[in-house]
């Protein structure tokens, strides 16, 4: 099973570029035709939030004239820039949510992995929070797999990066909770799978390796200084392309380059010889 992780597209208005310079619609449609091209294609796409820069409902309806093109199944997370009712009106297939507890909150049970979207987004707010409600609502549903594997999908990191200005905005209130849950359950967990960061970040967090992928439009520039300030940079855009083996219980990520960029330069040619 293959599952292809775009993240953050932050697709504006009227194709309005982000800061000015971002042509994030254009980045949106690369993706798409990337991941449409591939062999094998990818069995779901995952979205993993900040689909809209405002989360207005003129956002969501080029971000879906754009996904008439994606024609495998895809599943949305909202992300600190997107607003829960526009995006839901948009992609109500996207967002599936079974018992409406005010979250985006659903499980996809149509893979071989068991796919576990939660909401962490504070409406208004960069960072993200896991309430009462979304701790409750995963609880029961890892009670409630027949023990299956899955996987979780949400927008913000509950982990420290180094990057400091985006580490100000993670997921706050719930992360410790949601550490003991996740940890409780964490043979049948394979990946934490989240966005907001816009780089490929990875690391084992409660026991469950947990993957930040990097944006399909620009990403956040790498500064580990304390004081680094925000800054983006247009670094190739990319996705994570997860790999699930049922049969070996395994979960593989490879990162894919979705765009042109200064290379790739090959050393060995198609035939196998040194290119000098
Ligand atoms: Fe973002
Ligand atoms: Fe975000």
């Amino acid at each position: 099973m293959l599952i292809a992780q775009l993240t953050d597209l932050h697709i504006g208005e009227g194709r309005r570029l982000a800061y000015r310079k971002v042509d994030t619609a254009g980045a949106l449609e690369k993706a798409v035709a990337h991941v449409m091209a591939m062999v094998p294609r990818p069995d779901v796409v995952l979205f993993t939030g900040d689909i809209g820069d405002l989360g207005s409902r003129d956002e969501y309806a080029l971000v879906a004239e754009i996904l008439t093109k994606l024609t495998i199944p895809y599943f949305m997370v909202p992300g600190n820039h997107d607003r829960r009712g526009p995006l839901r009106a948009a992609f109500p297939y996207a967002t599936p949510v079974r018992a409406d507890t005010g979250f985006v909150n659903y499980v996809v049970d149509d893979f071989p992995l068991r796919l576990i979207a939660l909401d962490t987004l504070d409406e208004g707010k960069p960072g993200g929070v896991l309430g009462k409600t979304q701790l409750d609502w995963l609880r029961d549903v890892l009670l409630d797999g027949d023990g299956r594997d899955c996987a979780i999908f949400m927008h913000h990191p509950p982990i420290v990066t180094g990057i400091a200005h985006m580490d100000a905005q993670n997921l706050g209130a719930g992360a410790e909770e949601l550490a003991a849950i996740v940890s409780v359950h964490r043979d049948r967990i394979k990946a934490i799978f989240c966005g907001h960061v816009h780089r490929p970040i990875h690391t084992i967090w409660a026991g469950v390796p947990l993957m930040i992928g990097p944006s399909v439009a620009h990403q956040v520039a790498f500064d580990l200084r304390a004081d680094g300030p925000s800054a983006f940079v247009m670094e190739p855009p990319a996705m994570h392309l997860h790999v699930w083996d049922a049969g070996q219980h395994s979960l593989m990520t490879h990162l894919a380059y979705l765009d042109r960029y200064d290379g790739p330069h090959p050393f060995f040619g198609p035939d196998g010889k040194l290119i000098v």
